[in-house]
C-alpha cells in the first residue's frame, strides 16, 4: 500500500452524499480517534439522536468486542461504525439483531470477496479468517428497550503487520482476500444500504422472514463444530438456524440440540468439506 493511501482519511464529504436520501447514515458523526464509537454513538442515543444515526472513527483507544474483548482498530484502514437503533422489540428478540447485521456485512463484503460467509453468531469470515465482527449493545428502562447500539468492524486495508501476532493467522482484510485497495467509502455506503435493507425487513417479518437468506450465507451448515462458554462444550453438525436465531446442531446420537449463545470452532477448519454445501445465493442486497 502507499504510504498517502494508507494514511488517507475517509471522504465524509463523499460518504454524506450518497446517503442523503438514505435512513441509514443520513447523519454521520465522524471522527479521527475516539475510545470506541458504540460508547459515542451511546452518548448520542442518550441525548436523543435518531434511528440511523452512524458514528464512524478512523481508530478506537478501546474498541471492543464479545466478551469483553479487545477490537485492534489501526488508523486510515478499515471501518470501525456504530449505528443508533430504536427498534420496537422486546430485550429477548434484540439479539437477532446481531444476526441481521452479520447478513447485511457479508452481503456487503460479498460484492468484494464472494467467499464472505457469516460464523454464527457476530462473525463475517472469508476463508475461515475473520473479517468483521459484530456488537450490539442494548439500553433498556421500565418500558423496555430504549436503543440499541450496532457495532461492526471491517477489516478493509489492514495489513498483516497491523495486526498483533497472535491474530495474524486467525484475522483477513478484504484487501488481502481481494489483492485489490479497498474503497472505504464503496464499501461503507454499500454496508449501510444493506443493512438499513435487512433491518426493514427483519422488523416486517421478524428474524424467520430472513432465515432462508441467512442461511445461504452460513459459514457452517454442514460443518462438525465445537460449542464452548459458559464452562460447557458442545460438539455436532450444524444443520441451521432457528425462526429465533438458535444455532440448530446435530449431535453424535442424532439428537437436535439447540445453542443460544457461545464461540463456535469448525472441527478440521474450514479446508475440510462441509457434510453438505451451503445452499445457493439467490438474492443479494439492492
Ligand atoms: C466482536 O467480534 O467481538 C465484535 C467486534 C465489534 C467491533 C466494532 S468496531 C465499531 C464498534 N465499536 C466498538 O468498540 N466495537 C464495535
Amino acid at each position: 500500500m502507499s504510504p498517502a493511501l494508507s494514511h488517507a482519511a475517509l471522504a465524509t464529504g463523499d460518504l454524506r452524499r450518497r446517503r442523503a436520501a438514505a435512513h441509514f447514515g443520513r447523519t454521520i458523526h465522524y471522527y479521527d480517534s475516539v475510545d470506541s464509537t458504540n460508547t459515542v454513538a451511546r452518548q448520542l442515543a442518550l441525548n436523543g439522536a435518531a434511528e440511523g444515526t452512524a458514528v464512524i472513527a478512523e481508530t478506537q483507544t478501546r474498541g471492543r468486542g464479545r466478551l469483553g474483548r479487545a477490537w485492534v482498530s489501526p488508523p486510515f484502514r478499515n471501518l470501525y461504525l456504530s449505528i443508533i437503533l430504536r427498534p420496537p422489540l422486546a430485550a429477548a428478540e434484540v439479539a437477532q439483531i446481531t444476526l441481521v447485521a452479520g447478513l447485511a456485512t457479508a452481503e456487503a463484503a460479498g460484492e468484494w470477496a464472494p467467499g464472505a460467509a457469516i460464523k454464527w453468531p457476530n462473525d463475517v469470515v472469508v476463508g475461515g479468517r475473520k473479517l468483521a465482527g459484530i456488537l450490539a449493545e442494548m439500553e433498556t428502562d421500565a418500558e423496555g428497550v430504549r436503543f440499541v447500539i450496532l457495532g461492526i468492524g471491517v477489516n478493509l486495508n489492514a495489513a498483516a503487520a497491523d495486526f498483533p501476532p497472535e491474530l495474524r493467522d486467525k484475522a483477513v482484510s478484504l484487501r488481502a482476500a481481494t489483492g485489490q485497495l479497498i474503497d472505504r467509502v464503496a464499501f461503507a455506503d454499500r454496508l449501510l444500504s444493506c443493512l438499513e435493507h435487512r433491518y426493514d425487513l427483519f422488523l416486517r417479518a421478524g428474524f424467520a422472514g430472513i432465515r432462508p437468506l441467512w442461511e445461504s450465507h452460513s459459514s457452517l451448515n454442514g460443518r462438525q463444530v465445537e460449542i464452548s462458554g459458559g464452562g460447557q462444550r458442545l460438539v455436532g453438525v450444524v444443520t441451521g438456524i432457528a425462526d429465533d436465531g438458535t444455532l440448530v446442531l446435530r449431535d453424535a446420537a442424532q439428537m437436535e440440540i439447540r445453542v443460544v449463545a457461545g464461540d463456535v470452532t469448525v472441527l478440521g477448519g474450514y479446508e475440510k468439506e462441509a457434510a453438505s454445501p451451503p445452499s445457493a445465493r439467490n438474492w443479494e442486497c439492492p
